[in-house]
């Protein structure tokens, strides 16, 4: 099994990504979830961390990470996720309880003590990700790599160039990417082509358990906040965006994905902050730091998904 660690902002669709990792137990080893703030405060995401964990009945430490990214002020995404973080739906009291051990040290202690090296999956802004390596940099040689949800090569979500979760902690994205630690990106690039339409929507919820109708009810709370823009696709805002799972897909499935080898530089001020600029012809003639996904093969990645809540369906 490939050991590995979460650093996640539950938010929808991470919580779709954590449904998607704690299904493969069989090929995926957890080892720790921490929380990052970014679509909502690091007390609700630790928050609803622990709930959709205790939900579907994982067994793993929560540790919770930093209140506000680098140097910005903390922007959040309510309006995307709910106040709550998850829309309208709702889940038991979490069984699991807040580590004591802050989400930096227990990042730091857990790889340092794997004999393997370890994947680090992170799906919200790279606050904690780039604290632990600028404070705890012994740790570099035993992080495999980063699957990073966030960027994008062209055009953005939060702004006119910036990806959501690179525009909340830009200073953060620089800081990993010039690590010199492997990274994924799952940029917008590849996530917008990795959507669930409404009818495949309708098949997981045709699973008919009580999980399949919360996730059912999660992805199409934000179908109605979603703006089409005049670049996207004809049916943009009637089709369920994944971006979180990609990150996890993409360990377990890389074969489904198609990507590049690119030089990445994040953008940290002005109109462009949060930009990643994505140098995909190497006119810099930098040595690339960052391998950039821009293709999916849809249909398997949903077909791949619905198995998931199968899976944890029938638990
Ligand atoms: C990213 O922003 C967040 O709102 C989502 O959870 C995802 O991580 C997409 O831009
Ligand atoms: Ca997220």
């Amino acid at each position: 099994r490939l050991p590995i660690m979460i650093d996640t902002d539950p938010g929808i669709d991470d919580a779709m990504m954590l449904t998607l990792a704690f299904a493969h137990d069989d090929a995926l080893d957890v080892r720790l979830v921490t929380t990052c703030s970014g679509n909502i405060s690091q007390d609700k995401t630790n928050y609803n961390a622990r709930t959709f964990l205790s939900y579907i009945g994982a067994d793993v430490e929560v540790a919770r990470g930093l209140e506000q990214p680098m140097f910005r002020e903390l922007e959040m995404a309510e309006e995307i996720h709910g106040e709550s973080g998850f829309g309208n739906i709702e889940f038991p009291s979490p069984t699991l309880p807040v580590s004591e051990r802050p989400a930096i040290a227990a990042m730091r202690e857990t790889l340092l003590s794997s004999e393997e090296k370890m994947t680090l999956v992170a799906t919200g802004p790279l606050t904690n990700v780039a604290a632990l390596l600028l404070a705890h940099p012994e740790v570099k040689p035993k992080i495999e790599r980063i699957s990073w949800m966030g960027g994008a090569a062209v055009g953005g979500n939060m702004s006119p160039s910036a990806e959501f979760n690179a525009y909340v902690d830009p200073h953060a994205v620089e800081i990993v990417f010039r690590s010199g630690v492997p990274i994924v990106m799952s940029g917008l690039d590849v996530t917008h082509k990795a959507f669930v339409t409404l009818d495949e929507a309708k098949d997981m919820l045709a699973i008919g358990t009580e999980f399949a109708e919360k996730a059912y009810g999660l992805v199409t709370h934000y179908l109605d906040v979603i703006k089409r823009t005049p670049f996207h696709e004809e049916n943009y805002d009637q089709v369920l965006h994944f971006h979180d799972v990609c990150a996890v897909m993409y360990i377990l499935k890389p074969e489904l994905f198609e990507g590049q080898d690119c030089f990445v530089e994040a953008s940290l001020e002005g109109i462009t902050a949060g930009a990643t600029v994505v140098d995909f012809t190497n006119r810099t003639g930098e040595k690339p730091n960052v391998h950039v996904l821009h293709s999916v093969n849809r249909e398997a990645f949903v077909e791949e998904f619905v198995k998931a809540v199968k899976v944890i369906s029938d638990r």
